[in-house]
């Protein structure tokens, strides 16, 4: 793909066993929505990849596209990279799955994990990051005693019920009382999911001061999806949670391995009790954990089965070695020295350089982000809270992100995004040539 060209320019030939049309068919009969989850993209932009190479993607047709997605930040080294593909080949003749026992590659990045994630001397496997949350507010609620857990306005935790309130509501909500994201929540679970304001101490330490009686915990995203703490916001929960006797778990499913080797903990200087860890842990694949202290995991050793105080952790696919080889070989390259440095500060160039076109365009947007997190928003000044989030001109945000997928970028509209290691020069002078030509297509 040249930066002249864009995705809907390139000439198809067809590279999938089926055409665009006829997946698209029978996905609309198999598939609700034809669709993987919660995206229901355009009919003019959607595709169906066929493979994922470096930093891009094809799809069935032949067209490529430069992926910021990265799998939703579980690819820090972009697609099918080799010593990752190295590592599961060797994996995979030696079976795909176990259960039950120990498997060599399980035991092997646990200890990889241990060292990497401050908070933990130990770490229990999940599947999922969702998975990693759900268990992590178990065991802190196993652990005190207490049955409710307070989270932020705006923060995602998965896909459980417990993360499901107040993620992305329309209005702000009236805390610590949470609205429910979705259809289906028990009524009841109202009463153990408290929200409050992320960045804003005063109103999260009276919510803590008033029901610390049956509080386990608070679960907060480090990074809210784009918006960074302010100075001291995490420290001051550390505080808020030791004067009240509450624990603090940092879900760092997008944090850990993206931010820093030691994720957000490192990055911020700030240890929680329990990390949820997902994503990059696994290399891409099914692997997430939830790390903690030895006293704190001690209530999910399986000898204390039976015993009242236990916190059930199981699952059919907790170590599973194809993901945990994936794993190895991933934090084996982020340990390269300098690894960090070089990814941020070519994201930092590639943020000012989309600034300066959104400028040139004169269009209302800042491109936020740090670290290789980012995003192009339609607002005036970067967020520091959700309410200054639910401000922003969403429909102009997606419309210009729907203009960078016509133009060969593959984004999800109104979604943070992720720069990869293996993103290019090329890719970044596409990428801004992509922007100018969404930009213009705005005006
Ligand atoms: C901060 C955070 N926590 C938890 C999850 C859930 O992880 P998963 O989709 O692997 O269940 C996500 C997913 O994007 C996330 O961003």
């Amino acid at each position: 793909m040249s930066p002249a060209e864009t995705a809907i320019d390139q000439a198809d030939t067809s590279v999938g066993a089926m055409s665009h049309e006829d997946y698209y068919n029978l996905a609309a009969q198999v598939l609700p929505g034809a669709g993987l989850g919660g995206y229901s993209l355009p009919e003019d932009v959607r595709f169906v990849i066929h493979r994922g190479e470096g930093s891009r993607l094809q799809d069935v047709r032949g067209r490529w596209y430069i992926d910021y997605v990265g799998g939703a930040g579980a690819l820090i080294l972009g697609h099918a990279f080799p010593s990752v593909v190295a590592a599961v080949q060797e994996e995979v003749p030696k079976g795909l799955h176990f259960f039950g026992t120990l498997n060599e590659k399980a035991i092997l990045l646990a200890k990889e994990l241990v060292d990497a994630i401050p908070c933990a001397e130990k770490i229990a496997y999940t599947t999922t990051g969702s998975e990693a949350t759900f268990y992590a507010m178990r065991i802190a609620r196993a652990y005190t005693g207490c049955s409710k857990i307070l989270k932020c306005e705006g923060g995602y935790h998965g896909n459980h019920d417990y993360s499901n309130f107040s993620v992305s509501p329309g209005a702000l909500s009236n805390y610590p009382v949470g609205r429910p994201d979705t259809a289906g929540m028990p009524s009841s679970l109202a009463e153990s999911v408290l929200v409050g304001p992320y960045n804003d101490l005063e109103t999260i330490r009276k919510i803590v001061e008033a029901e610390r009686a049956d509080l386990a915990a608070i679960i907060v995203e480090p990074v809210q999806r784009v918006i960074f703490p302010r100075d001291g916001y995490l420290e001051g929960l550390r505080k808020i949670c030791d004067d009240n006797d509450v624990l603090l778990i940092f879900d760092e499913v997008v944090t850990g391995f993206r931010l820093a080797y030691g994720g957000a903990q490192e990055y911020f200087g700030v240890k929680p009790d329990l990390a949820s860890y997902g994503k990059i842990a696994g290399g891409g694949g099914p692997v997430g954990c939830v790390g903690g202290s030895d006293r704190i995991m001690e209530q999910c050793n399986p000898v204390n089965r039976g015993k009242p105080t236990y916190a059930y952790i199981n699952g059919t696919l907790h170590g599973n070695p194809i993901g945990c080889a994936a794993g190895l070989a991933t934090l084996a390259e982020l340990r390269t020295p300098g690894f960090y440095d070089r990814l941020h500060g070519r994201s930092a160039d590639l943020q000012a350089a989309c600034q300066k076109v959104l400028d040139r365009h004169n269009l209302p947007a800042l491109a936020i982000g740090r670290g290789s997190l980012w995003q192009i928003v339609f607002m005036d000044k970067e967020p520091e809270s959700f309410a200054d989030f639910i401000q922003c001109d969403m429909a102009s945000t997606r419309d210009l992100d729907i203009g960078l997928m016509k133009n060969g970028l593959y984004v999800l509209p109104g979604v943070r995004r992720f720069v990869s290691a293996v993103h290019t020069d090329e890719d970044f002078d596409n990428t801004v040539a992509a922007l100018d030509a969404a930009c213009r297509a705005m005006r």
